[in-house]
Parts: structure tokens; C-alpha cells; sequence
């Protein structure tokens, strides 16, 4: 993937997102939506997965036809909000890897913690795709992107469902090589690290949790 920034502008990726947006969706509508846009988002992040070709028959001929080539993709979950997008993701790669890593934002310093880190083997061998609905500060996203560099990622993308132009600079500065996939690039972050107009805490939104 050339670029640093991809931006899905899809129409359904669009209207999906402002339901998502919107503060009177229910936790239920703002968990499905998730969910239908992950297969969206997904779609546009394995874009690159290598293929090759195998030999079958079709009722009619044989044929050399595509299929994935190369160790299973790793997912990565950055909890808790990234569990939302894995999920969708899952129903479209069931054979996946799945790994997480657990940061919270401490709310003072605004910097990621380290609590949980649980990733596949040889993630050197493997397109791993971190996920994170907000892009915010990008402290986290950095911090996770650290981690899985130093368990032997070679090839990371990161997916996320909105991101901040604070956030996108973080990352291009600490990681130029890690491809960002959102649906959108909002405005600015607000004093807390909230991402404007956003959508809110991603997290809470989606379980129900104030
Ligand atoms: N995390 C969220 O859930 N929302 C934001 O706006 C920023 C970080």
C-alpha cells in the first residue's frame, strides 16, 4: 500500500458512519453498524494480500486460480474498541490470527499504559492488521505498532474507523511505514483527546458503559 492515508469513501462506509455519528443510535444499532462496517473497512485493508494460484476444476475445465498465499493474516485488537472492529472483520477472514494488546489512555498524561499483550507466532511471516476504531493523539496506536514491531511485525497496517489529523501525524512520524485505513479524517481533538465531531467514546458507545 503507497499511501500513508487511505480514506473510504464508499457511500455505504458514509452513511453507516454517520448512524455511528449520530448521539441517539442505541448501543445495539451503534454495535451492528460497527459491524457492517468493519466487512467495508476490511475489504480495503487485505486489498494487498498476496495471492497465488492453485489448480482446479471446474465442472467445466481446469483452471490456475487465485487463492491467498502465505501464512494466515494476524488481526490485532487493540482492546477494548478494537474488539468492535474485530469481530466484523472475523465474519469476512474467519481463518485469521487474532492477537490483542491492552493499552488504556491515562487521562491526566493522555499516554498509553501497558496491561495485555497476546499475538500470534511468527508475525514476521504474516500481514498483520492492528485495529483501533479512534485514531485520536495516536499515543496508543504508536505504543501498540511498538509492541508488535519488537514481537517481529514486519508488515502492519492500521485500521481504524475515524482518525484525527493529530493522531495521523503521530503516526507517520513514529511509524512512515504503517499504512492508516479510516472512513474518515475529522477535524481536530478537543481538550481532552476526544476526536471533533467524532462520535464520542468508541468504547462506551458500543457497550453501553458511561
Ligand atoms: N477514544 C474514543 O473512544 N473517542 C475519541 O474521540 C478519542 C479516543
Amino acid at each position: 500500500m503507497s499511501k500513508h492515508l487511505t480514506i473510504v469513501d464508499h457511500p455505504l462506509v458514509q452513511h453507516k458512519l454517520t448512524l455511528m455519528r449520530d448521539k441517539t443510535t442505541s448501543t445495539n444499532s451503534f454495535r451492528q453498524l460497527l459491524r457492517e462496517i468493519s466487512l467495508l473497512l476490511a475489504y480495503e485493508v487485505t486489498r494487498e494480500l498476496p495471492l497465488t494460484t492453485s489448480k482446479i476444476e471446474t465442472p467445466l475445465e481446469e483452471m490456475d486460480a487465485p487463492l491467498l498465499e502465505g501464512k494466515k493474516l494476524a488481526l490485532i485488537s487493540i482492546l477494548r474498541a478494537g474488539n468492535g472492529l474485530l469481530d466484523g472483520i472475523l465474519e469476512l477472514i474467519p481463518a485469521a490470527r487474532v492477537g490483542f494488546v491492552g493499552l488504556y489512555r491515562d487521562e491526566k498524561t493522555l499516554q498509553p499504559v501497558q496491561y495485555y499483550f497476546k499475538v500470534p507466532d511468527n508475525l514476521g511471516d504474516r500481514m498483520v492488521i492492528a485495529v483501533d476504531p479512534m485514531l485520536a493523539t495516536g499515543n496508543s496506536s504508536a505504543a501498540a505498532v511498538d509492541l508488535l514491531k519488537n514481537a517481529g511485525a514486519t508488515n502492519i497496517r492500521f485500521l481504524c474507523l475515524l482518525a484525527a489529523p493529530e493522531g495521523v501525524a503521530r503516526m507517520k512520524e513514529a511509524h512512515p511505514d504503517v499504512p492508516i485505513v479510516t472512513a474518515a479524517l475529522d477535524s481536530h481533538l478537543n481538550e481532552k483527546g476526544y476526536i471533533v465531531p467524532g462520535l464520542g467514546d468508541a468504547g462506551d458507545r458500543m457497550f453501553g458503559t458511561k
